[in-house]
């Protein structure tokens, strides 16, 4: 849902968030981006940003500031603020915990590196019924639904393949989809409906997706 104002925040390699303050732009929103790396010399698009530091991007370089002070950056919780956030999981879990008086939804986080994951629910074989073009393809052992799917011939987009990028994900129609993916929070995981394809598996013998 759009927002008045955004405050995008980027740690590590990740920097998904710079695209973002420019479409915030065109929307007609108020954005800053704090981009949080270890020393000055590993940012990424080094010379972009520092053009750009101070306005509405900061960047903080940890050898210079020290550790990003998230609850003064931040400051008071605001309903007409998303926070959006994209770095390892340590950043990311200091931020939850800092946003977690904020409203609900307000905090939107990416991880640049896949979350550790329990064994798969199952270690055999299911199907996955194609709801749209009336097929069924098997997924084995050792190959993702991606995979399978587009064996099959069905298209779907993905990236990175690790459950971080969003892009693969698609709508499940019935069974009971294994998540294994580090993005969906604890409530769309509960609604059973979509999956990420490339790392999320089936803990039943069966789902239909809509491709
Ligand atoms: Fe990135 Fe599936 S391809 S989440």
């Amino acid at each position: 849902m759009p927002s008045e104002k955004y405050l995008f925040i980027a740690g590590g390699i990740g920097i998904t968030p710079l695209p973002l303050i420019y479409r915030a732009e065109l929307l007609g929103a108020d954005s800053q981006l704090l981009y949080c790396r270890r020393t000055r010399a590993s940012i990424a698009f080094h010379e972009k940003l520092s053009a750009a530091d101070g306005e509405r991007v900061h960047i903080v370089p940890q050898d210079e500031c020290g550790l990003l002070d998230l609850a003064a950056r931040l400051g008071t919780p605001r309903t007409d603020t998303k926070v959006y956030c994209c770095g390892p999981a340590p950043l990311l879990a200091a931020l939850e915990a800092a946003c977690a008086v904020w409203p609900p939804y307000a905090l939107r986080t990416e991880r640049s590196t896949a979350a550790e994951q329990a064994a798969p629910v199952r270690d055999t074989v299911f199907e996955v019924d194609l709801r749209r073009t009336g097929r069924t393809v098997t997924v084995t052992l050792g190959v993702s639904v991606l995979e399978a799917v587009r064996r099959a011939g069905a298209e779907v987009l993905a990236s990175c393949e690790q459950g971080t990028c969003g892009r693969c994900l698609t709508p499940a129609l019935e069974g009971r989809p294994d998540h294994r993916d580090s993005r969906l929070a604890d409530h769309q995981r509960a609604a059973k409906d979509c999956m990420f394809l490339c790392v999320s598996r089936s803990c039943g013998d069966r789902l239909a997706l809509d491709l």
